[in-house]
């Protein structure tokens, strides 16, 4: 396929690589001139492009930025997309870390359904939920005991067909959790958040949550604010309070 990433930090110089490895033509953006990203391309294999151009022509265009810097895309950036683009988006939001408060993210409590309404695009939310870092090194062939699952969420079923399909070839079991509204079971504070466990956990962890924002909202921010202060406090620290599942 033809794929768009923009965003060249951890996270999309990551898929951008693996995207590469598996025969996809990709192209790669960030807020700055292609020439800044020629280290970028030669590590990748993907091609620097502008932001204008990043769309372009491609099937799929996902998005890897900094939650906080959604609003500043160009306005017009999806205007003449094909009605078929798969925009994907990997973002999270942390406060207290780096975005601020975003006080109309606040009022949901959902940071994709904000991210959704930024772009005025249906997106899909994928890849918030794994570290980089366990992308590029623990993708399994299909049918590995130990293959790890990766959530999506979208309201829009063809370009979560499209986004799962992808997910497969990097190595992990796709699982669609549902709708924007609901991608609140994928985001920071959630037991499913970049735990590294299989599709049978996931369900298991998914089934044992309310499917009730309003019973979950507490418990979801709460510990999202925690891994917030030991993020800044201890990063190692909590890397290995993920692999403990605390
Ligand atoms: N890293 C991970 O393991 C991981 C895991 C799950 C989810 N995520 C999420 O994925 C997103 C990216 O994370 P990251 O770790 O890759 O971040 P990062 O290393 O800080 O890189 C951010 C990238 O976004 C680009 N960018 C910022 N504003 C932009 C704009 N307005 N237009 C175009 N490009 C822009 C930056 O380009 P410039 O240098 O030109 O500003 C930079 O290339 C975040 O939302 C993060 O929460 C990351």
């Amino acid at each position: 396929m033809n794929i768009g990433i923009i965003g060249a930090g951890e996270m999309g110089r990551c898929l951008a690589s693996g995207l590469v490895k598996l025969g996809h033509k990709v192209s790669i953006a960030n807020s700055r001139e292609p020439a800044s990203l020629a280290d970028v391309a030669l590590s990748t294999g993907a091609t620097a492009v502008s932001l204008n151009e990043v769309i372009k022509d491609k099937q799929v265009v996902i998005i890897s930025i900094p939650l906080k810097s959604v609003p500043d895309l160009p306005k017009n950036l999806f205007k003449n997309m094909f009605g078929d683009l798969v925009v994907i988006d990997t973002a999270n939001y942390y406060p207290s870390l780096r975005d601020g408060i975003l006080p109309e993210l606040e009022e949901t409590g959902i940071d994709s359904l904000w991210v959704q309404q930024q772009l005025n695009v249906p997106i899909v939310k994928t890849f918030n939920s794994i570290l980089a870092t366990s992308i590029q090194n623990l993708g399994r062939p299909k049918g590995d005991a130990d293959r790890i699952a990766i959530a999506i969420s979208s309201d829009d079923a063809n370009a979560k067909r499209i986004t799962s399909k992808l997910v497969d070839e990097l190595g992990f079991d796709p699982v669609d959790l549902g709708n924007i509204a609901q991608s609140w079971k994928q985001q920071p504070g959630s037991p499913i958040y970049c735990r590294d466990i299989t599709l049978k956990e996931l369900y298991k962890r998914i089934e044992n949550m309310s499917n009730d924002w309003s019973e979950m909202r507490e418990v979801i921010l709460t510990k999202r604010k925690a891994n917030e202060v030991l993020m800044k406090a201890d990063y190692p620290a909590y890397l290995q309070s993920l692999k403990d599942n605390l």
